[in-house]
């Protein structure tokens, strides 16, 4: 029988694309499977191999099948998914409403039930549909109802990554077409602006992301340190271990996903111990998938938010974020977040990259912040 219900939390793995783009191979894709079960990632959650753009040839098969491309993938897509799922994982894949995909392979315009079909004979348990070369009279919202119903008739479970990068008001519509993501913004950059643009403009649309279908900030950069073979991911220089820190803790906060875009098989330490930080993972697959709301910043710096999630079991997780080159401070009042004083209730908190603990005093938290630094505390409700 089907399991219907995908994607309760927002999924987990690593794709193809930030750092290989058009340069993968089945070797590549087996090698990052290696590698989520080596490194310890797969133990911490992470469990999709996603290839993404440039696997097929330029044309269809003479009963419209796409194709992959044999010197890519000379064992073909089947004998990939069995390896990716022999390790325990799960295998995604990669289309696009339109009638090609961004970098000009067909897409699934007018071919979504037997891509669907070709899709599950292989194994894919994930596709990211892209939104390159749609047709101009097409409305993108009829097109993504159209995938997602025929992977959800196709026989197998599949996820459906929507990636319309936030056009047509997806997050309005996009519950509805029984997608479980959605990507809502352009293609992330390897730098803090780009990460700082994308996470600023999701924050009207908290509101839109819960279990079962995510809003989708884009694919991690963490520890690519400039290494993308594209020169829009890797233009402008890459982050510092800080800045992908922050990066990290933003994406965790938000409810989004996590897809790591590294090369996982030659990680650093401090790259590991980002991606695989248990309380960050914890919070942002925490079941309710509660969006943040904002608090005051009484600093009067505007550079520096602050961020609160609702978690399953009444803790609370509360981020701090310097967005700004400048070291800066964080001070915000627990009656803002339902704890007054006269509640007879505060905060114990522990602090998420160092483990430190305290305890808030005069019903108020502050913090100082480095260029580029978060704090990420879990908060427990104890009596005063
Ligand atoms: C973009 C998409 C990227 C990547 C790329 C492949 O449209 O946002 O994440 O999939 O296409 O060509």
């Amino acid at each position: 029988m089907q399991n219907k219900y995908l994607a309760m939390t927002p999924p987990m793995g690593w794709n193809s694309w930030n750092t290989f783009t058009w340069n993968i191979n089945e070797d590549l894709v087996c090698g990052a499977a290696d590698a989520l079960c080596a490194s310890g990632l797969k133990d911490k959650g992470y469990e999709y191999v996603v290839i993404d753009d440039c696997w097929s040839l330029k044309q269809r098969d003479e009963n419209g099948r796409l194709v992959p491309d044999p010197e890519k993938f000379p064992h073909g897509m089947k004998a990939v998914a069995d390896y990716v799922h022999s390790k325990g994982l799960k295998f995604g894949m990669y289309s696009c409403c339109g009638t090609h995909t961004c970098a000009g392979y067909p897409g699934s315009f007018e071919h979504e039930f037997v891509d669907a079909e070709t899709f599950a004979s292989w194994g894919v348990d994930y596709l990211k549909y892209d939104n390159c070369y749609k047709p101009k009279h097409m409305d993108g919202e009829v097109l993504y109802k159209r995938m997602s119903l025929a992977l959800r008739n196709c026989g197998r479970d599949i996820v459906l990554s929507a990636c319309n990068w936030g056009n047509e008001d997806v997050h309005s519509w996009i519950r509805s077409s029984g997608a479980q993501l959605f990507r809502s913004t352009g293609d992330i950059q390897d730098n803090w602006e780009s990460v700082k643009n994308l996470f600023l403009s999701q924050l009207d649309k908290t509101a839109f992301s819960g279990p079962y279908c995510h809003n989708d900030i884009d694919m991690l950069i963490v520890g690519m340190h400039g290494s993308s073979n594209n020169e829009f991911i890797g233009n402008i220089g890459s982050c510092s271990d800080l800045e992908y820190r922050s990066h990290f803790a933003l994406w965790a906060v938000m409810g989004s996903p996590l897809m790591i875009g590294c090369d996982i098989r030659e990680m650093s330490d401090e790259t590991r111990r980002i991606l695989m930080n248990d309380e960050m993972i914890r919070i942002n697959q925490d079941p309710l998938c509660r969006q943040p709301y904002k608090v005051k910043n009484h600093a009067w710096n505007d550079n520096v938010l602050i961020y609160v999630k609702a978690l399953a079991n009444g803790d609370l997780a509360i981020g701090m974020f310097n967005l700004s080159d400048e070291k800066s401070r964080a001070a915000m009042n627990l009656d803002e977040i339902g704890l007054p004083f006269s509640t007879g209730h505060t905060l114990e908190l522990t602090e998420v990259w160092t483990g430190d603990t305290l305890r808030a005093r005069n019903a108020s938290l502050t913090a100082e912040l480095e260029p580029f630094a978060s704090k990420v505390y879990r908060a427990k409700v104890v009596k005063l």
